[in-house]
């Protein structure tokens, strides 16, 4: 699908779909370059690059910020994606900020019709409360995100009863 048709399709339901390319901050790169972070390196990211989404925190309420980290050695991360890739909806926005990586992101529409997008670095998005859509990695397995919460639960799932195959994992 042309991005501009992609881009129509996703706005319509409500996804904010933006580009917000990161900034170069010197040492950030050699840390997103890492595939797995401790969690202070993960702190060092989300205090350099947090800043760039106090407009959407302001705009929408969110209080608090971390980033999550996805490679190959993740332990569970089988498990983990089969969990994403089942269609789902969230009580809260679930917004993310793509650092490093790619997944994809599929999204449903009242007709049924799933609509997905390939993100990566710089792109951000705020999928909204209700909005029904799953997730996946690419084959190379690896992302890291910003995620903004307005409450303190994480990542928690409310599953649709929609049957769907597995989501074609791409390059
Ligand atoms: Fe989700």
């Amino acid at each position: 699908m042309p991005e501009r048709t992609l881009r129509a399709s996703v706005t319509a339901l409500g996804v904010d779909w933006q580009q917000r390319p990161l900034r170069p901050e010197p040492g950030l790169a050699a840390l997103l370059a890492q595939p797995a972070l401790s969690e202070g390196d993960k702190a060092t990211v989300v205090q350099a690059l947090g800043a760039e989404l106090v407009d959407v925190c302001l705009a929408h309420g969110y209080h608090s910020m971390d980033l999550v980290v996805l490679h190959p050695d993740t332990p569970g991360l089988d498990e983990a994606l089969a969990r994403f890739d089942l269609p789902h909806t969230h009580a809260d926005d679930e917004v993310r900020y793509i650092v490093d990586g790619a997944g994809l992101f599929g999204f449903f529409d009242a007709e049924g019709r799933e609509h997905s997008m390939r993100v990566g670095p710089g792109d951000y998005l705020r999928v909204p409360a209700g909005a029904e859509h799953r997730f996946t990695l690419t084959s190379a397995r690896r992302i890291k995100a910003l995620r903004l919460f307005s409450d303190t639960a994480g990542w928690v799932a409310q599953y649709t009863a929609r049957v769907a195959d597995p989501m074609e994992v791409l390059e």
